[in-house]
């Protein structure tokens, strides 16, 4: 078979500088708003301070929520996560969207390695957050308007409780595609309806303790392909949980009363994944390029969120704005904005130039995947102006980030500038356009993608090629070896 050549696109280090950005956007069509200069000290758009009800953020950069795979087999950090959670608060960020996603129970780990939340590691997570307020002070000389959120989680299809390599999927409907590739029979047994009600036990649990450790809020994750994120395209699925939307969204509901009753002053949140599309694979016709699987047979699409059920490559906002009304009515202020899945679809949610071990070659310019999260979440705070909306998906633009975020902000595409891949290679990124300080173009991620290659090998996450506590470990050296072979 003739090998088909693999689209190519340009690298942001070929650009120059701001202006040669800007053209390029220009001549690419590709809506992204970019100011021409950055504005340090208070004028700029990031330093300013956000209230929405009882809500108070210090300044618009929000950390995102990532995962080390660090944890003790028992599910409390290690000096591993102490130490991302002390450069998260030494970012400078105000608002601490969940550090990373913690499991409400051990079943429902995406790693065995993943922190756990019960009464068992309270302390820990207390400490955990105090470590990351004491290293803001450090930075910023106050916590002032500092707001720190607990993600809380559970991993459902993608369950790896025990062993990196040993999935156990908890899947809440068959799926034609994603089943195939986790091995699952036709006969493996649904979550039933008991046991999400034991998961919704769990997840309030979880809050009560998250409270106690001193957290402001508690994300209930719907993202990613995890289990709330799955309930939502239930379509399929018959009882309490399935069919339609007020059933796909009982989980949430229950969840959020649980909580309510039990500490009113704790806020909720939420991140989702307001978009998707169906998986993607690597193709070997056009040199490991991703290219979607096919739809022969499965339209209308009954299996995404989010995406048109006719054309399932394509959003459809419909049912993810009646979800962000239902926040709205439910009283959950907080929203992050996020897309599709780091499993099936990792351009979509994660743009980058490098894929990981397990991706494809990004199927279009990376620059089109960010303007289409900054898209979607523009359309979304649009209609909810009284949510605090964060987005997400900045890292890929590198050096023209802070020109970006500052553009977003002031002409209100979004409230916060979601950090994640970016934090683990220069937290103080935005920190140091706000103090004014030159750029440190070498700390700057280039997104190779080695922080989700190496937990796929059963390591650590970390950024390998930039952090040098990473680069000059041991694991550094084994991920090195294993990209060699
Ligand atoms: C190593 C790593 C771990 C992540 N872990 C989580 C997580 O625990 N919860 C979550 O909601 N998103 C997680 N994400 C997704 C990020 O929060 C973020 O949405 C994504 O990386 C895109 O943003 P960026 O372009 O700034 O990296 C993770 C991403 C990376 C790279
Ligand atoms: S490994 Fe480092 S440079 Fe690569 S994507 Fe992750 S944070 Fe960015």
């Amino acid at each position: 078979m003739t090998q088909m050549p693999q689209p190519s696109y340009t690298h942001l280090g070929g650009l120059r500088d701001v202006e040669s950005f800007r053209r390029y956007l220009a001549e690419h069509r590709i809506d992204i708003p970019c100011d021409d200069k950055l504005i340090s000290g208070e004028a700029s758009p990031l330093a300013q301070s956000l209230h929405a009800g009882t809500i108070k953020i210090g300044n618009r950069i929000a950390a995102q929520p990532m995962e080390g795979w660090d944890g003790t087999e028992d599910g409390r950090p290690t000096e591993l996560t102490f130490r991302r959670w002390e450069r998260f608060g030494a970012s400078g960020a105000k608002l601490i969207w969940g550090g990373e996603a913690v499991a409400v129970r051990h079943d429902g780990r995406a790693n065995p390695n993943q922190l756990v939340i019960n009464q068992h590691s309270r302390v820990d997570l207390c400490r955990l957050r105090e470590t990351l307020v004491a290293a803001h002070k450090q930075a910023v000389g106050s916590d002032d308007g500092l707001l720190i959120g607990l993600q809380l989680t559970h991993s459902g299809r993608y369950s790896r409780p025990n062993a990196h390599d040993r999935p156990e999927p908890k899947i809440l409907y068959h799926h034609p595609i994603l089943d195939g590739r986790l091995n699952i029979p036709a006969d493996y047994p649904l979550v039933k309806d008991e046991e999400l009600r034991e998961i919704i036990e769990d997840f309030y649990k979880a809050a009560v303790v998250a409270a106690e450790a001193g957290f402001d809020f508690v994300d209930i994750k719907h993202c990613h392909g995890y289990l709330a994120h799955e309930l939502l395209s239930a379509h399929t699925r018959e009882g309490e949980f399935g069919g339609s939307f007020e059933n796909r969204t009982r989980f949430l509901r229950e969840v959020v009363t649980a909580i309510r009753a039990a500490n009113a002053s704790l806020s909720i949140a939420v991140r989702l994944s307001a978009f998707d599309t169906i998986p993607f694979r690597k193709d070997s016709s056009t040199e490991a390029c991703g290219v979607p699987e096919s739809t022969n047979g499965l339209l209308p699409y009954r299996w995404g969120f989010g995406v048109n059920v006719e054309n399932p490559l394509e959003p459809d906002l419909a049912e993810p704005i009646k979800f962000l009304s239902l926040l709205h009515e439910l009283g959950v202020p907080l929203v992050n904005i996020s897309a599709g899945s780091p499993y099936y679809n990792p351009h979509i949610q994660r743009p980058a130039t490098y894929p990981p071990s397990d991706g494809y070659s990004p199927p279009e310019d990376a620059l089109v995947g960010v303007a289409r999260q900054m898209r979607i979440t523009r359309e979304l705070k649009q209609q909810f102006p009284d949510l605090v909306i964060v987005g997400s998906a900045y890292s890929y633009l590198q050096e023209f980030l802070p020109y970006v975020a500052q553009a977003a902000i002031r002409d209100r595409w979004t409230d916060c500038i979601g950090l994640g891949r970016m934090l683990l290679a220069y937290p103080s990124l935005l920190l140091d356009v706000i103090g004014g300080r030159p750029l440190q173009r070498k700390s700057v991620c280039r997104t190779f993608s080695d922080c989700t290659t190496a937990p796929r090998a059963g390591l650590p996450s970390g950024c390998y090629p930039l952090d040098p506590h990473y680069r000059e470990s041991e694991n550094g050296t084994k991920l090195k070896a294993m990209k060699r072979r």
